[in-house]
């Protein structure tokens, strides 16, 4: 299972990806191609047969990154693509000399919170209604 960096072309079979996974508030192809352009953007996704499976960004200024989408299709779960696409975004920012990534992720998100616990996140405060729909966010860090 390898991951690759993200091209211009993935952003359509990402945008649709996003949809299935995100009902409320999936990031559109604007915002996709925005964060992509931006510079500040690393991007890894893996693809079988062809077919987008899981991928996640991060966006990176000076010693900080912050992990802004990251996902597994729902066919592609619990395989290990979300862990692993996680280990490549963590080894791209120690790459770039960053210090320490955070995130936010929904109260109720069970599956993702223990994928980061896992994976060396801890939770250091909570942003009350942060979602669009009015749900909290868990803010976790984690020091590279
Ligand atoms: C969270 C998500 C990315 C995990 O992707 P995945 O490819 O299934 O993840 P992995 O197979 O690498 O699992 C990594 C770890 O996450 C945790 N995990 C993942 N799914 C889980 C579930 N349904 N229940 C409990 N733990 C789960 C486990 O600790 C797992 O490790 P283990 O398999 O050794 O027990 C996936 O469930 C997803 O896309 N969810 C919808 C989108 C989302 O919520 N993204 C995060 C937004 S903050």
């Amino acid at each position: 299972m390898n991951g690759r960096v993200w091209s211009y072309e993935d952003l359509n079979a990402i945008e649709a990806v996003e949809r299935e996974c995100f009902p409320v508030d999936p990031w559109n192809r604007r915002m996709l191609a925005e964060a992509f352009l931006s510079g500040r953007f690393f991007g890894s996704l893996i693809e079988e047969d062809g077919v987008v499976a899981a991928y996640g960004g991060i966006s990176i200024l000076d010693d900080e990154a912050e992990l802004e989408l990251i996902a597994t299709a729902e066919m592609f779960r619990r395989c290990g693509r979300g862990k692993k696409i996680l280990d490549d975004l963590v080894e791209e920012a120690r790459r770039r000399g960053v210090k320490r990534m955070f995130l936010e992720v929904r109260v109720s998100n069970a599956a993702a919170q223990l994928m980061y616990l896992k994976n060396g996140f801890v939770g250091i405060y909570t942003r009350s209604r942060y979602y669009i729909d009015g749900e909290d966010a868990i803010v976790m860090k984690k020091d590279l």
